[in-house]
Protein backbone atom coordinates (compact mmCIF):
# COMPACT_ATOMS: atom_id res chain seq x y z
CA UNK A 1 0.00 0.00 0.00
CA UNK A 2 1.42 3.72 -0.86
CA UNK A 3 2.50 5.88 2.18
CA UNK A 4 -0.71 6.89 3.46
CA UNK A 5 -0.69 10.60 2.65
CA UNK A 6 -4.70 11.64 3.12
CA UNK A 7 -5.70 10.33 6.54
CA UNK A 8 -3.51 10.06 10.06
CA UNK A 9 -2.67 6.65 10.52
CA UNK A 10 -0.88 4.53 13.91
CA UNK A 11 2.60 4.98 14.01
CA UNK A 12 2.47 1.97 16.06
CA UNK A 13 0.32 -0.45 13.78
CA UNK A 14 1.13 0.83 10.53
CA UNK A 15 3.14 -1.70 8.06
CA UNK A 16 4.50 -0.77 4.81
CA UNK A 17 5.03 1.69 3.16
CA UNK A 18 4.32 4.01 5.90
CA UNK A 19 6.42 2.50 8.06
CA UNK A 20 9.11 2.82 5.46
CA UNK A 21 8.77 6.13 5.19
CA UNK A 22 8.90 6.94 8.56
CA UNK A 23 12.46 5.13 9.05
CA UNK A 24 13.99 7.52 6.20
CA UNK A 25 11.80 10.69 7.58
CA UNK A 26 13.53 13.61 9.87
CA UNK A 27 12.05 14.01 13.02
CA UNK A 28 10.07 16.78 13.93
CA UNK A 29 7.68 17.30 11.41
CA UNK A 30 5.17 14.91 11.95
CA UNK A 31 5.38 14.94 15.98
CA UNK A 32 7.21 17.82 17.79
CA UNK A 33 10.36 17.16 19.13
CA UNK A 34 10.82 18.35 22.89
CA UNK A 35 13.02 21.46 21.62
CA UNK A 36 13.73 23.84 25.32
CA UNK A 37 16.98 24.49 24.24
CA UNK A 38 17.62 24.73 20.61
CA UNK A 39 20.01 26.58 18.16
CA UNK A 40 19.87 26.78 14.94
CA UNK A 41 23.56 26.82 12.88
CA UNK A 42 23.35 28.38 9.03
CA UNK A 43 25.45 27.31 6.93
CA UNK A 44 27.43 28.27 3.76
CA UNK A 45 29.44 25.25 1.22
CA UNK A 46 32.58 26.51 -0.10
CA UNK A 47 33.24 23.07 -1.50
CA UNK A 48 30.94 20.35 -2.90
CA UNK A 49 33.01 17.10 -2.02
CA UNK A 50 33.11 18.76 1.40
CA UNK A 51 29.85 19.97 1.47
CA UNK A 52 28.83 16.16 0.77
CA UNK A 53 31.17 14.38 3.24
CA UNK A 54 29.32 16.71 5.96
CA UNK A 55 26.09 16.05 5.16
CA UNK A 56 26.41 12.09 4.98
CA UNK A 57 28.47 12.84 8.61
CA UNK A 58 25.56 13.56 10.46
CA UNK A 59 23.86 10.07 9.49
CA UNK A 60 26.57 7.82 9.09
CA UNK A 61 29.56 7.72 12.00
CA UNK A 62 32.74 6.53 11.68
CA UNK A 63 31.94 5.35 15.11
CA UNK A 64 29.10 5.76 17.74
CA UNK A 65 25.78 6.78 16.84
CA UNK A 66 25.05 9.17 14.39
CA UNK A 67 23.79 12.43 14.80
CA UNK A 68 20.70 12.36 12.95
CA UNK A 69 17.60 10.39 13.45
CA UNK A 70 14.74 8.79 11.65
CA UNK A 71 11.30 10.16 12.85
CA UNK A 72 10.33 6.52 13.70
CA UNK A 73 13.32 6.57 16.09
CA UNK A 74 12.06 9.42 17.78
CA UNK A 75 8.65 7.99 18.27
CA UNK A 76 9.81 5.29 20.09
CA UNK A 77 11.72 7.12 22.19
CA UNK A 78 9.24 8.80 23.35
CA UNK A 79 6.91 5.44 23.76
CA UNK A 80 9.81 4.23 25.60
CA UNK A 81 10.14 7.48 27.42
CA UNK A 82 6.42 7.31 28.50
CA UNK A 83 7.06 3.95 29.73
CA UNK A 84 10.58 3.45 31.50
CA UNK A 85 10.97 7.53 32.21
CA UNK A 86 14.26 6.93 29.84
CA UNK A 87 15.60 10.05 27.88
CA UNK A 88 15.74 9.96 24.54
CA UNK A 89 18.61 11.24 22.48
CA UNK A 90 19.21 15.13 21.06
CA UNK A 91 17.36 16.26 17.69
CA UNK A 92 19.43 17.09 14.75
CA UNK A 93 18.09 18.28 11.53
CA UNK A 94 18.97 19.49 8.46
CA UNK A 95 17.64 21.55 5.77
CA UNK A 96 19.09 22.89 2.37
CA UNK A 97 17.95 25.75 0.71
CA UNK A 98 17.78 26.03 -3.47
CA UNK A 99 21.86 26.98 -3.50
CA UNK A 100 22.47 24.52 -1.09
CA UNK A 101 20.97 22.34 -4.02
CA UNK A 102 23.31 23.69 -6.28
CA UNK A 103 26.31 23.71 -3.97
CA UNK A 104 26.10 20.33 -3.58
CA UNK A 105 25.64 19.39 -7.52
CA UNK A 106 22.36 17.53 -6.88
CA UNK A 107 21.08 17.13 -10.91
CA UNK A 108 17.95 19.49 -11.11
CA UNK A 109 15.63 17.15 -12.08
CA UNK A 110 15.98 15.33 -8.15
CA UNK A 111 15.83 18.64 -6.27
CA UNK A 112 12.67 20.03 -4.62
CA UNK A 113 10.14 21.16 -6.92
CA UNK A 114 8.33 24.27 -4.52
CA UNK A 115 8.86 26.93 -6.87
CA UNK A 116 8.47 29.27 -3.49
CA UNK A 117 11.63 27.48 -2.58
CA UNK A 118 13.25 27.62 -5.70
CA UNK A 119 12.62 31.53 -5.79
CA UNK A 120 13.33 31.57 -1.89
CA UNK A 121 11.92 34.07 0.98
CA UNK A 122 14.41 37.26 -0.06
CA UNK A 123 11.90 37.61 -3.58
CA UNK A 124 8.70 36.32 -2.18
CA UNK A 125 5.84 38.58 -2.63
CA UNK A 126 5.34 39.00 1.24
CA UNK A 127 5.52 42.92 1.59
CA UNK A 128 8.35 41.61 4.14
CA UNK A 129 11.02 45.06 5.28
CA UNK A 130 13.41 44.54 2.37
CA UNK A 131 16.17 42.09 2.31
CA UNK A 132 18.95 45.27 3.19
CA UNK A 133 17.66 45.96 6.41
CA UNK A 134 17.94 41.97 7.48
CA UNK A 135 20.33 40.60 9.46
CA UNK A 136 23.42 40.09 7.61
CA UNK A 137 23.62 36.12 8.60
CA UNK A 138 20.19 35.69 7.09
CA UNK A 139 20.36 37.06 3.76
CA UNK A 140 24.04 36.01 3.42
CA UNK A 141 23.02 33.33 0.62
CA UNK A 142 23.11 30.16 3.10
CA UNK A 143 23.33 27.11 1.83
CA UNK A 144 22.06 24.76 4.49
CA UNK A 145 20.65 25.01 8.48
CA UNK A 146 21.22 22.85 10.93
CA UNK A 147 18.58 22.59 13.77
CA UNK A 148 19.64 21.08 17.24
CA UNK A 149 17.70 20.41 20.17
CA UNK A 150 16.79 18.89 23.31
CA UNK A 151 14.71 19.02 27.14
CA UNK A 152 17.97 19.72 28.32
CA UNK A 153 21.32 22.13 27.94
CA UNK A 154 23.91 19.80 28.48
CA UNK A 155 22.26 17.15 25.80
CA UNK A 156 21.82 20.06 23.57
CA UNK A 157 25.20 21.31 23.58
CA UNK A 158 27.32 17.85 23.20
CA UNK A 159 25.26 17.31 19.87
CA UNK A 160 25.92 20.70 18.99
CA UNK A 161 29.62 20.89 19.54
CA UNK A 162 29.61 17.73 17.06
CA UNK A 163 27.69 18.95 14.92
CA UNK A 164 30.43 21.72 14.95
CA UNK A 165 33.66 19.59 14.97
CA UNK A 166 31.66 17.83 11.50
CA UNK A 167 32.24 21.65 9.90
CA UNK A 168 35.92 22.33 11.45
CA UNK A 169 36.57 18.77 9.72
CA UNK A 170 35.30 19.00 6.30
CA UNK A 171 37.20 22.72 6.33
CA UNK A 172 34.76 23.93 4.01
CA UNK A 173 31.64 24.60 5.09
CA UNK A 174 31.90 27.66 6.92
CA UNK A 175 29.24 28.56 9.76
CA UNK A 176 27.96 32.08 9.10
CA UNK A 177 25.20 32.41 11.68
CA UNK A 178 23.99 31.07 14.46
CA UNK A 179 20.65 31.58 16.40
CA UNK A 180 19.47 29.63 19.98
CA UNK A 181 16.39 29.68 21.74
CA UNK A 182 15.02 28.37 25.03
CA UNK A 183 11.25 27.71 25.98
CA UNK A 184 9.27 30.19 28.04
CA UNK A 185 6.89 28.62 30.60
CA UNK A 186 4.11 29.78 32.48
CA UNK A 187 3.45 28.99 35.98
CA UNK A 188 1.38 26.33 34.44
CA UNK A 189 4.26 24.91 32.98
CA UNK A 190 2.35 25.66 29.23
CA UNK A 191 4.68 26.90 26.31
CA UNK A 192 4.01 31.03 26.57
CA UNK A 193 5.49 33.53 23.66
CA UNK A 194 7.60 36.99 25.20
CA UNK A 195 4.14 38.46 24.95
CA UNK A 196 3.26 36.33 27.81
CA UNK A 197 0.24 34.38 25.66
CA UNK A 198 0.13 30.14 25.58
CA UNK A 199 1.39 29.67 22.59
CA UNK A 200 2.02 26.16 20.08
CA UNK A 201 -1.22 24.81 21.52
CA UNK A 202 -3.30 24.23 18.25
CA UNK A 203 -1.62 22.15 15.99
CA UNK A 204 -2.40 19.45 13.21
CA UNK A 205 -2.05 16.24 14.51
CA UNK A 206 -0.83 13.33 11.81
CA UNK A 207 -0.78 9.99 14.11
CA UNK A 208 -4.14 8.48 15.46
CA UNK A 209 -2.03 7.91 18.91
CA UNK A 210 -1.70 11.90 18.98
CA UNK A 211 -5.46 12.24 18.15
CA UNK A 212 -6.60 9.68 20.76
CA UNK A 213 -4.59 11.95 23.72
CA UNK A 214 -6.48 15.01 21.85
CA UNK A 215 -10.05 13.46 22.48
CA UNK A 216 -8.82 11.18 26.10
CA UNK A 217 -6.67 13.85 27.81
CA UNK A 218 -7.22 17.54 26.13
CA UNK A 219 -10.93 18.76 25.11
CA UNK A 220 -11.43 16.65 22.72
CA UNK A 221 -12.14 16.96 18.60
CA UNK A 222 -15.70 17.30 18.65
CA UNK A 223 -16.38 20.22 16.65
CA UNK A 224 -12.62 21.23 15.38
CA UNK A 225 -10.95 18.41 14.03
CA UNK A 226 -7.25 18.60 14.21
CA UNK A 227 -6.58 15.85 12.20
CA UNK A 228 -4.56 16.19 9.22
CA UNK A 229 -3.09 13.84 6.22
CA UNK A 230 0.21 14.04 6.24
CA UNK A 231 0.52 14.68 2.61
CA UNK A 232 -0.09 18.45 3.98
CA UNK A 233 3.25 18.49 5.99
CA UNK A 234 5.40 15.71 3.50
CA UNK A 235 6.18 14.78 -0.22
CA UNK A 236 8.03 12.61 -1.95
CA UNK A 237 12.44 13.47 -1.92
CA UNK A 238 12.87 13.50 -6.13
CA UNK A 239 16.60 13.10 -4.81
CA UNK A 240 15.70 10.18 -2.73
CA UNK A 241 17.01 6.38 -4.01
CA UNK A 242 13.36 5.53 -3.87
CA UNK A 243 10.93 8.58 -3.48
CA UNK A 244 8.04 6.89 -3.38
CA UNK A 245 8.86 5.79 -0.32
CA UNK A 246 11.23 8.56 1.22
CA UNK A 247 9.87 11.60 1.97
CA UNK A 248 11.15 15.62 2.88
CA UNK A 249 9.22 18.71 4.52
CA UNK A 250 9.40 22.00 3.57
CA UNK A 251 10.69 24.17 6.64
CA UNK A 252 10.13 27.91 6.34
CA UNK A 253 12.36 30.17 8.45
CA UNK A 254 11.88 33.59 10.06
CA UNK A 255 13.05 35.34 12.81
CA UNK A 256 10.59 37.79 14.30
CA UNK A 257 11.62 40.11 17.10
CA UNK A 258 8.82 41.09 19.25
CA UNK A 259 8.57 44.53 20.96
CA UNK A 260 6.99 43.58 24.42
CA UNK A 261 7.69 47.04 25.31
CA UNK A 262 5.59 48.33 22.69
CA UNK A 263 2.90 45.28 22.91
CA UNK A 264 1.58 46.60 26.50
CA UNK A 265 1.57 50.03 25.80
CA UNK A 266 -0.11 49.60 22.71
CA UNK A 267 -2.57 47.30 24.47
CA UNK A 268 -3.34 49.26 27.72
CA UNK A 269 -3.92 52.22 24.31
CA UNK A 270 -6.61 49.70 23.16
CA UNK A 271 -8.20 49.33 25.94
CA UNK A 272 -8.13 52.97 26.63
CA UNK A 273 -9.83 53.86 23.33
CA UNK A 274 -12.58 51.16 24.11
CA UNK A 275 -13.22 52.11 27.40
CA UNK A 276 -13.27 48.43 28.87
CA UNK A 277 -12.47 48.52 32.65
CA UNK A 278 -12.02 45.88 35.54
CA UNK A 279 -11.05 42.44 34.21
CA UNK A 280 -12.64 43.28 30.83
CA UNK A 281 -8.98 45.26 30.27
CA UNK A 282 -7.58 42.45 29.20
CA UNK A 283 -10.22 41.32 26.31
CA UNK A 284 -7.72 44.03 24.52
CA UNK A 285 -5.11 41.76 24.40
CA UNK A 286 -7.38 38.43 23.99
CA UNK A 287 -8.73 40.52 20.57
CA UNK A 288 -5.09 40.59 19.12
CA UNK A 289 -4.12 37.20 20.18
CA UNK A 290 -7.75 35.47 19.72
CA UNK A 291 -6.90 33.81 23.12
CA UNK A 292 -6.22 35.02 26.85
CA UNK A 293 -2.30 34.89 28.27
CA UNK A 294 -3.92 31.64 29.31
CA UNK A 295 -4.85 30.27 26.34
CA UNK A 296 -8.61 30.34 26.61
CA UNK A 297 -9.89 31.29 23.77
CA UNK A 298 -11.74 34.36 23.10
CA UNK A 299 -14.79 33.35 21.37
CA UNK A 300 -15.54 30.75 24.10
CA UNK A 301 -15.68 33.12 27.31
CA UNK A 302 -15.48 37.49 27.95
CA UNK A 303 -12.96 36.25 30.83
CA UNK A 304 -9.98 34.02 31.22
CA UNK A 305 -10.02 30.62 32.92
CA UNK A 306 -10.58 28.07 30.66
CA UNK A 307 -7.23 26.21 31.35
CA UNK A 308 -6.26 22.61 32.42
CA UNK A 309 -6.48 21.87 29.04
CA UNK A 310 -6.56 24.59 27.50
CA UNK A 311 -9.06 24.79 24.63
CA UNK A 312 -8.69 23.78 21.33
CA UNK A 313 -11.99 21.85 20.47
CA UNK A 314 -13.70 25.09 19.65
CA UNK A 315 -15.08 26.81 16.23
CA UNK A 316 -16.28 30.63 15.53
CA UNK A 317 -19.51 29.52 14.89
CA UNK A 318 -21.31 31.40 17.67
CA UNK A 319 -19.54 34.07 16.37
CA UNK A 320 -20.38 35.15 12.76
CA UNK A 321 -20.05 38.60 13.51
CA UNK A 322 -17.00 39.16 14.97
CA UNK A 323 -18.35 40.23 18.28
CA UNK A 324 -17.00 38.04 20.23
CA UNK A 325 -13.40 37.35 19.08
CA UNK A 326 -12.52 39.69 16.20
CA UNK A 327 -12.05 38.91 12.45
CA UNK A 328 -8.51 40.68 12.72
CA UNK A 329 -7.48 38.47 15.68
CA UNK A 330 -4.30 36.83 14.91
CA UNK A 331 -5.63 33.27 15.43
CA UNK A 332 -8.97 33.81 13.58
CA UNK A 333 -6.83 34.98 11.02
CA UNK A 334 -4.38 31.99 10.89
CA UNK A 335 -6.77 29.22 11.05
CA UNK A 336 -10.72 30.73 10.58
CA UNK A 337 -12.04 27.04 11.07
CA UNK A 338 -14.92 27.86 8.77
CA UNK A 339 -15.34 31.25 9.02
CA UNK A 340 -13.34 32.41 6.04
CA UNK A 341 -15.99 33.07 3.91
CA UNK A 342 -15.05 29.63 1.73
CA UNK A 343 -15.26 26.14 2.72
CA UNK A 344 -13.82 24.76 5.50
CA UNK A 345 -11.92 22.01 3.48
CA UNK A 346 -10.16 24.44 1.66
CA UNK A 347 -9.66 26.31 4.39
CA UNK A 348 -7.84 23.47 5.45
CA UNK A 349 -5.29 22.94 2.79
CA UNK A 350 -4.12 25.93 4.56
CA UNK A 351 -3.18 24.45 7.82
CA UNK A 352 0.76 24.49 8.56
CA UNK A 353 2.79 22.99 11.52
CA UNK A 354 4.34 24.91 13.94
CA UNK A 355 7.39 23.98 15.66
CA UNK A 356 8.50 27.62 16.77
CA UNK A 357 10.70 28.52 19.41
CA UNK A 358 11.40 32.02 21.95
CA UNK A 359 14.77 33.19 21.67
CA UNK A 360 16.58 36.14 23.89
CA UNK A 361 17.31 36.22 27.40
CA UNK A 362 14.73 37.84 29.96
CA UNK A 363 15.91 39.63 33.37
CA UNK A 364 12.54 40.59 33.61
CA UNK A 365 9.23 38.90 35.07
CA UNK A 366 7.14 38.09 32.12
CA UNK A 367 4.05 38.35 33.83
CA UNK A 368 4.30 41.50 36.28
CA UNK A 369 2.37 43.80 34.01
CA UNK A 370 5.47 46.72 34.43
CA UNK A 371 5.96 48.07 31.69
CA UNK A 372 8.98 49.87 31.58
CA UNK A 373 10.96 46.75 32.74
CA UNK A 374 9.97 45.00 30.05
CA UNK A 375 12.25 44.30 26.85
CA UNK A 376 11.65 46.48 23.24
CA UNK A 377 14.19 44.65 21.27
CA UNK A 378 16.79 41.57 21.25
CA UNK A 379 13.73 38.96 22.12
CA UNK A 380 10.95 37.50 19.80
CA UNK A 381 10.08 34.31 17.61
CA UNK A 382 12.20 31.94 15.66
CA UNK A 383 8.71 31.23 13.83
CA UNK A 384 9.97 27.65 11.91
CA UNK A 385 6.97 25.84 10.32
CA UNK A 386 6.72 22.30 7.84
CA UNK A 387 5.03 22.84 4.73
CA UNK A 388 3.97 20.37 1.79
CA UNK A 389 3.48 23.41 -0.21
CA UNK A 390 4.68 26.74 0.54
CA UNK A 391 3.30 28.53 -1.58
CA UNK A 392 -0.13 26.99 -0.77
CA UNK A 393 0.57 27.22 3.41
CA UNK A 394 2.82 29.38 4.77
CA UNK A 395 3.00 32.07 1.70
CA UNK A 396 -1.23 31.63 0.91
CA UNK A 397 -1.73 32.75 5.07
CA UNK A 398 0.85 35.56 5.20
CA UNK A 399 -0.09 37.08 2.00
CA UNK A 400 -3.65 36.31 1.23
CA UNK A 401 -5.05 36.01 5.20
CA UNK A 402 -2.48 37.92 8.13
CA UNK A 403 -1.51 41.23 5.50
CA UNK A 404 -4.46 41.10 4.14
CA UNK A 405 -7.10 43.79 5.62
CA UNK A 406 -9.62 42.66 3.49
CA UNK A 407 -9.66 38.89 4.79
CA UNK A 408 -12.09 37.25 5.53
CA UNK A 409 -14.87 38.98 3.08
CA UNK A 410 -18.09 39.83 5.82
CA UNK A 411 -21.02 41.07 4.29
CA UNK A 412 -21.55 44.77 2.43
CA UNK A 413 -19.64 46.65 4.93
CA UNK A 414 -17.13 49.63 4.00
CA UNK A 415 -14.77 48.59 7.10
CA UNK A 416 -12.14 46.10 6.16
CA UNK A 417 -11.91 43.28 8.84
CA UNK A 418 -8.55 44.67 9.10
CA UNK A 419 -4.64 42.88 8.84
CA UNK A 420 -3.79 40.58 11.93
CA UNK A 421 -1.99 43.21 14.19
CA UNK A 422 0.85 40.91 15.72
CA UNK A 423 1.89 39.32 12.22
CA UNK A 424 0.83 41.24 9.43
CA UNK A 425 2.96 43.11 7.34
CA UNK A 426 1.85 46.12 5.68
CA UNK A 427 -0.62 48.79 5.92
CA UNK A 428 -3.22 48.91 8.54
CA UNK A 429 -6.02 50.66 8.20
CA UNK A 430 -8.89 51.68 11.10
CA UNK A 431 -10.05 48.52 13.03
CA UNK A 432 -13.70 47.90 14.74
CA UNK A 433 -13.97 46.41 17.71
CA UNK A 434 -16.89 45.47 19.95
CA UNK A 435 -17.32 47.20 22.90
CA UNK A 436 -19.18 44.52 24.91
CA UNK A 437 -18.04 40.61 24.57
CA UNK A 438 -20.93 39.24 22.17
CA UNK A 439 -24.11 39.87 21.12
CA UNK A 440 -27.53 39.40 23.00
CA UNK A 441 -31.35 40.37 23.28
CA UNK A 442 -30.34 42.54 26.60
CA UNK A 443 -27.25 43.73 25.27
CA UNK A 444 -26.97 44.92 21.78
CA UNK A 445 -23.10 45.40 21.48
CA UNK A 446 -21.91 48.40 19.93
CA UNK A 447 -19.00 48.65 17.83
CA UNK A 448 -16.27 51.34 17.93
CA UNK A 449 -13.55 51.86 15.07
CA UNK A 450 -10.20 53.17 16.12
CA UNK A 451 -6.66 53.66 15.14
CA UNK A 452 -4.92 49.97 15.09
CA UNK A 453 -2.25 49.05 17.59
CA UNK A 454 1.11 50.09 16.12
CA UNK A 455 3.47 47.05 14.84
CA UNK A 456 5.31 44.93 17.87
CA UNK A 457 6.84 42.18 15.84
CA UNK A 458 9.46 42.91 13.19
CA UNK A 459 10.97 40.58 10.92
CA UNK A 460 14.65 40.36 10.61
CA UNK A 461 15.13 38.07 8.45
CA UNK A 462 14.35 34.17 7.19
CA UNK A 463 14.77 31.77 4.38
CA UNK A 464 12.97 28.33 3.32
CA UNK A 465 14.97 25.17 3.55
CA UNK A 466 13.70 21.75 2.31
CA UNK A 467 14.48 18.90 5.05
CA UNK A 468 15.29 15.70 2.53
CA UNK A 469 14.88 12.17 4.17
CA UNK A 470 18.16 10.63 5.53
CA UNK A 471 18.30 8.17 2.06
CA UNK A 472 18.71 11.10 0.38
CA UNK A 473 21.42 12.51 2.75
CA UNK A 474 23.18 9.09 2.98
CA UNK A 475 23.14 8.67 -0.94
CA UNK A 476 24.94 12.70 -1.62
C1 LIG B 1 6.07 36.97 16.72
C2 LIG B 1 5.11 36.51 15.94
C3 LIG B 1 4.03 35.59 16.43
C4 LIG B 1 3.54 35.40 17.68
C5 LIG B 1 3.95 36.12 18.97
C6 LIG B 1 2.50 34.40 17.59
C7 LIG B 1 1.75 33.97 18.67
C8 LIG B 1 0.74 33.03 18.60
C9 LIG B 1 -0.09 32.62 19.70
C10 LIG B 1 0.00 33.18 21.12
C11 LIG B 1 -0.95 31.68 19.24
C12 LIG B 1 -2.05 30.97 20.06
C13 LIG B 1 -1.63 29.62 20.51
C14 LIG B 1 -2.22 28.50 19.69
O1 LIG B 1 -3.39 28.58 19.28
O2 LIG B 1 -1.50 27.53 19.44
C15 LIG B 1 -0.66 31.47 17.83
C16 LIG B 1 -1.30 30.57 17.00
C17 LIG B 1 -1.03 30.42 15.67
N1 LIG B 1 -0.13 31.13 14.92
FE1 LIG B 1 1.08 32.59 15.59
N2 LIG B 1 2.39 33.99 16.29
C18 LIG B 1 3.31 34.68 15.54
C19 LIG B 1 3.52 34.58 14.18
C20 LIG B 1 2.83 33.73 13.34
C21 LIG B 1 3.01 33.67 11.91
C22 LIG B 1 4.00 34.51 11.09
C23 LIG B 1 2.16 32.72 11.45
C24 LIG B 1 1.92 32.25 10.03
C25 LIG B 1 1.95 33.05 9.00
C26 LIG B 1 1.46 32.16 12.61
C27 LIG B 1 0.55 31.14 12.56
C28 LIG B 1 -0.15 30.66 13.64
C29 LIG B 1 -1.11 29.56 13.55
C30 LIG B 1 -1.45 28.75 12.30
C31 LIG B 1 -1.66 29.42 14.83
C32 LIG B 1 -2.73 28.40 15.25
C33 LIG B 1 -4.10 29.03 15.16
C34 LIG B 1 -5.22 28.02 15.39
O3 LIG B 1 -5.12 26.92 14.87
O4 LIG B 1 -6.20 28.39 16.04
N3 LIG B 1 1.89 32.82 13.73
N4 LIG B 1 0.36 32.32 17.46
Amino acid sequence: MAVELRAPFSWKTVGGDTAAMLDELQPNILKGHARDHLTLLFLRFDDSGAARAFVRGLVVAASGRPLMKSAKTHLEEIARFKATGAPGTAYVGLGLTAAGYDAIGVPAGQRPRDRAFRRGMQHAPLGDPPPSTWEPHLRAGMHAVVVIADATRPSRDRALARVRALARASKAVAIIGEESGQGMRNANGECVEHFGYVDGRSQPLFLKEDLSDEIGRADGASVWDPGLGAGRAIVPDRGAPVPRLQFGSYLVFRKLEQNVRLFMRERAALARRLNLTGADRARAGAMVIGRFEDGTPLVLQRTAGMRSPVPNDFTYDSDPDGTKCPFFSHIRKVNPRGSGSFSEARERRHLMVRRAQTYGVRTDDVHDGKVSSKPAKGVGLLFMAFNASIAEQFEFVQQAWVNNPWFPVVGPSDAPPGPDLLAGQGARPRITCPLTWGTSQDHPTATRAVPPPAQVVAMKGGEYFFMPSLAFLRSV
